[in-house]
């Protein structure tokens, strides 16, 4: 049992949706902060204006790819972006701990004309309405990036009054343009004002404990997320969960740590949603500077997990993963004693499981070839030789769980 929160839980999806933004880090921050000041003015109760938060934070879990982000941030509206919708519900709807915010991100590019005639309920109507309309207005701060935002306010203003009961409820449009006078509300946006925001949003709210069974869902909700932008960083990951809890429990680990390990596995790579997908697919070597940018997404994996209460081992033992025993990995340099076998436990898993499965430019490697580069990586002080020695002599259930 991990005693966690639940709004940290949300605040670390969405620092990794928004690190598919690449560019635009804040796209749901600021979308969240809009819509908590509209609803602050509009008739919901506390428990619905959380939600508004939430919802908000996590509205575009269905877009996963860099290519889709952009039309999303850059266009008013946009003839395909139902598609997202639909997927961020069907993501959300099979979460017990979010499928209240299912009905919500399923509308949210719903025009207001048309959402009231839809099966939703008047306050899941408006909730949906707030982040549409805060979306759609940083959607025009983006184009007009680079511009000083007080200066550009009164035009964006100006163009969300013109959708006031097309796109947009009458009543949200004027507690937008209400809210949206002052300087406050633009200046609140900008990055360094946004984080102060978030962590005081973040403090403990919703403690929550979660049992194996709902740490795996949690687990399992960021890898399809991943899935969505790279179906072989999932695939890869989840062969890595099973690797590693598979060895942990031939070692004699506990089922407790056998399920945290198989979460650290799961979570691993999801830093590598900042990675451009032309890099994370390309089909064949990559350059040096490609390989640099990379290298940034165990450290990004990291900085997400962290930040969850609860998650301190997790956090480690996934982002330790490209660390070596000699503290010649990244991105820390660790050595053997700083890091913990759990840790060493996922990055064997983490070189196996990359050998034997198929990728873009290349099927897997031979078990000859397998274990001789793992025995070469033992020896030369990179991962732990008699982690590779127990994985060599289990060739064949290893090699199973990698890939089953
Ligand atoms: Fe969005
Ligand atoms: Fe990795
Ligand atoms: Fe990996």
């Amino acid at each position: 049992m991990i005693k966690t929160d639940l709004r940290q839980i949300v605040h670390a999806l969405s620092d990794m949706l928004d690190l598919v933004g690449v560019d635009e880090l804040y796209h749901s921050k600021r979308v969240a902060f809009m819509s908590a000041e509209c609803s602050r003015l509009v008739n919901l109760s506390e428990e619905e204006r959380d939600t508004v938060y939430d919802a908000s934070l996590l509205h575009d879990c269905g877009v996963s790819s860099t290519h889709t982000h952009k039309y999303l941030i850059s266009e008013l509206d946009w003839s395909d972006s139902e598609a997202h919708c639909i997927k961020g519900h069907d993501l959300l709807a099979e979460e017990d701990l979010f499928s209240n915010l299912a009905p919500i991100i399923l509308s949210h590019h719903t025009h207001w004309d048309v959402l009231h005639t839809k099966d939703i309920s008047p306050e899941n109507a408006l909730i949906s309405n707030c982040i549409y309309l805060a979306d759609r207005v940083d959607a025009l701060i983006t184009q007009n990036k680079g511009c000083e935002l007080l200066l550009v306010k009164d035009s964006i203003r100006e163009t969300i009054k013109n959708y006031r009961g097309s796109f947009f409820a009458p009543e949200l449009v004027d507690v937008f343009l209400d809210v949206s006078q002052s300087e406050f509300f633009w200046l609140s946006m900008m990055p360094h004002h946004l984080t102060k925001y978030i962590a005081e949003m973040s403090a403990m709210k919703k403690p929550h404990y979660l049992d194996h069974n709902a740490l795996m869902h949690i687990a399992n909700m960021f890898a399809t997320i991943v899935d969505a932008k790279s179906h072989y960083t999932v695939e890869h990951s989840r062969g890595v969960a099973r690797l590693a809890a598979h060895i942990a429990s031939e070692l004699g680990m506990g089922r407790e740590k056998c399920v945290e390990l198989n979460v650290a596995g799961l979570l691993h790579d999801i830093g590598k949603l900042k990675i451009p997908d032309e890099i994370l697919e390309k089909p064949g070597p990559l350059t040096p500077a490609e390989r640099a940018v990379m290298k940034s997404h165990s450290f990004e994996s990291y900085q997400i997990l962290k930040s969850i209460g609860g998650f301190d081992d997790i956090s480690k033992w996934a982002a330790f993963h490209h660390e070596y025993i000699s503290g010649e990995g990244y991105p820390f340099h660790l050595h053997k004693d700083q890091l913990p076998e759990e840790a060493r436990i996922i990055s064997v898993a983490d070189v196996f499981q990359a050998l034997v499965q198929d990728r873009p430019y290349r099927s897997s490697a031979e078990p000859q070839k397998v274990r001789a580069m793992l025995e070469e990586m033992g020896s030369s002080d990179k991962l732990d030789s008699d982690l590779v020695g127990f994985v060599n002599n289990n060739m064949e259930t290893c090699w199973n769980a990698a890939t089953a």
